[in-house]
């Protein structure tokens, strides 16, 4: 047979085959769909790029589906009507002859060929549409609203929000993409059936060594030297008084002496930090150890812990990677009275109003029924107080108070999520040791090896303190920043 009438014997199959409800409704599939979604990427186009994460679930999921489906019902469709017609014995011999000498038909397969082409463009298109779509930070953060609603608002403001989701969450590589998909779907199903955790567990155990997710932008050999801290701290008297602490803070890293500070001491690849923590949550830390550079194993025990062989061999073992200091770096809850300072130094909440500081604090840290009465009451309380106690200041500044309240409530709605039991606090932050144990889980001066060697607890192994909570810091002055 030449090639001529191979191609016309199998056209002539696919035409007999083709005449059933399955291949047709397939056919009206796939045709509506393409159509569909040829028109919404031109629109997409034109109109620059931002859509709803409801319509992106339709556009790039949905109907990139139903196009594939209907695709497929085409030759399922042949294949039963075929089987069928073998059954009942009525499958012919020879089957009715397509006579390409027809221009009809010539035209016919013209048309086949070029749908053909149209659906490899239209399937590679919408599948890279598609992905690129599910990997962006609106369809993570936003799509499934509540459940994700903490974690998206932090990583919001965090220095990050310009880093997609899945920079930190899946990493480079086809088998994590795969990996990633799989455990999409569970929490799909999670989702869809209520059956997730409030609030989600934390840490994330199966997030990738740091090596192949934050050291893609930020490499360790760009460390070094110390950093300036300046912290304000308001007071609850009438004026907010302020304080401040001013801290040098030993970044460090690789330099020619070494490995040295904060960052050089424990991402040294010659001899990286292990640790045994037996909570689940890697707060309470039994054991510390490294090999040094001499080949010497040094084993820290912890005298507070004191866990049992059975219990070490039991706890997470893991070593040390830059996620084991900054455990939140795109999702950086903050405490109520660091929130207000934060702002107050910002400037975004006056310190000009008398007891803000106080006033604000007793608010947000007040439990309230939801998200929308907390906002009403925050303001309603706050507002109430100035008019009542403070007429004068209430009748000139009007725009100072009013713009301070909504930062207030900006200040709860950043860090409380009752329908996900997210409140101040749910989620601890390692980096530092004043708002949760952080650097004190290891050097808390109780873990030691057998002959007497402790993790260095000393003020001045990890900073410098310039200042510590002073009214009128004369180093402000010193440093030209006052
Ligand atoms: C800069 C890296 C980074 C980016 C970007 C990032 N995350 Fe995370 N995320 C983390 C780390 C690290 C943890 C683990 C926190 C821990 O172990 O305490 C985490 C934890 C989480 C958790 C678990 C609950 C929790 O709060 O610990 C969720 C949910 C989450 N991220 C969602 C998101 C979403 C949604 C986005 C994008 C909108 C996102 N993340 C972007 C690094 C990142
Ligand atoms: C896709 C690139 C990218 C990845 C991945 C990434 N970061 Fe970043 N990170 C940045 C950029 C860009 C900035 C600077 C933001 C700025 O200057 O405001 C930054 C800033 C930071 C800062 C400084 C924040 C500050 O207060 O100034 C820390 C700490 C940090 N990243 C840690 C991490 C950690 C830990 C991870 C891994 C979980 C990570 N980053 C992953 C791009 C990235
Ligand atoms: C032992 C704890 C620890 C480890 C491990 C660690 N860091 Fe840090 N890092 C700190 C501390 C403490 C600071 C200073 C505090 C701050 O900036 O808020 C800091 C600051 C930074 C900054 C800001 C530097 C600047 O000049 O402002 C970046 C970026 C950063 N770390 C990235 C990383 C990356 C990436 C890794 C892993 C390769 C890592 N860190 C590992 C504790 C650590
Ligand atoms: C999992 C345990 C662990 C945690 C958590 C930890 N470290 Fe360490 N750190 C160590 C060990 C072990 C050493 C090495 C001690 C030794 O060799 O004597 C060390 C050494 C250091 C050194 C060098 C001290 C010196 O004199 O050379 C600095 C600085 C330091 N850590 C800062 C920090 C800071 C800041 C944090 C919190 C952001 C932190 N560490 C969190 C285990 C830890
Ligand atoms: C293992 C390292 C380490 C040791 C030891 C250490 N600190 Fe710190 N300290 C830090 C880090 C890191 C921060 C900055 C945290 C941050 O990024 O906000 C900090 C911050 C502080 C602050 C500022 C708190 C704030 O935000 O207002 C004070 C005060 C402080 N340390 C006091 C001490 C005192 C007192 C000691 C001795 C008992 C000590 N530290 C020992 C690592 C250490």
């Amino acid at each position: 047979m030449s090639v001529f009438q191979r191609v016309a014997s199998g056209f002539r199959l696919a035409a007999y085959l083709g005449r059933n409800p399955l291949t047709m409704l397939g056919a009206a599939l796939t045709t509506s769909s393409a159509l569909t979604l040829i028109g919404f990427w031109l629109f997409d186009i034109a109109s620059g790029g931002t859509v709803h994460p409801y319509v992106g679930v339709i556009f790039f999921l949905i109907l990139p589906g139903i196009f594939l489906i209907g695709l497929l019902m085409i030759p399922v469709g042949a294949l039963w009507r075929r089987l069928r017609l073998a059954r009942s014995g009525q499958l012919p011999a020879k089957y009715p002859p397509v006579d390409f000498s027809v221009p009809a038909i010539r035209e016919v397969v013209g048309w086949i060929a070029g749908l053909t082409v149209a659906n490899v463009l239209i399937l590679s298109v919408a599948s890279y549409r598609g992905v690129e779509y599910m990997d962006s930070a609106k369809f993570c953060g936003a799509t499934c609203h509540t459940v994700m609603q903490p974690e998206f608002t932090a990583y919001q403001n965090s220095p990050h929000q310009r880093v997609d989701c899945v920079q930190c969450h899946i990493g480079p590589g086809a088998s994590w993409f795969v990996h990633s998909k799989f455990s999409g779907l569970r929490q799909v199903y999670a989702v869809t059936f209520h059956t997730y955790d409030r609030p989600i567990p934390t840490p994330v155990k199966q997030l990738r060594p740091s090596r192949d997710t934050c050291e893609q932008c930020h490499w360790p050999q760009s460390f070094a030297g110390n950093k300036l801290m300046v912290k304000r701290k308001f007071s609850d008297d009438e004026k907010n008084s302020e304080l401040t602490t001013v801290l040098l803070l030993k970044i460090g890293g690789h330099t020619f002496d070494g490995a040295v500070g904060i960052h050089g001491r424990h991402l040294d690849t010659g001899s990286p930090i292990e640790y045994i923590a037996t909570d689940g949550k890697r707060q309470t830390i039994a054991q510390v150890s490294y090999t040094d550079g001499g080949g010497k194993r040094l084993v820290f025990d912890s005298s507070d812990v004191k866990a049992s062989a059975a219990q070490l061999a039991a706890g997470e073992h893991r070593t040390m990677d830059c996620l084991d200091c900054h455990n939140r770096p795109a999702h950086s809850f903050q405490t109520p009275e660091r929130a207000l300072d934060e702002a107050m130094t910002q400037g975004s909440i006056s310190a000009e109003l008398p007891f803000i500081k106080k006033q604000a604090l007793e608010l947000i840290k007040t439990k309230y029924a939801d998200r929308d009465a907390a906002a009403q009451q925050i303001a309603a309380k706050l507002d109430a107080f100035y008019r009542g106690g403070y007429p004068d200041l209430y009748r000139d500044k009007r725009a100072l108070v009013d713009s301070s309240i909504a930062q207030v409530q900006a200040v709860y709605l950043r860090n409380v999520f009752p329908a996900m039991n997210v409140g101040w606090g749910t989620y601890p932050n390692n980096l530092g040791h004043t708002d949760f144990p952080g650097c004190f889980r290891c050097h808390d001066g109780s873990h030691a090896t057998a002959d007497g060697r402790s993790i260095p607890n000393d003020c001045d192994t990890c900073h410098s303190m310039l200042a510590m909570e002073e009214a009128n810091s004369k180093i402000l002055t010193d440093l030209g920043l006052k």
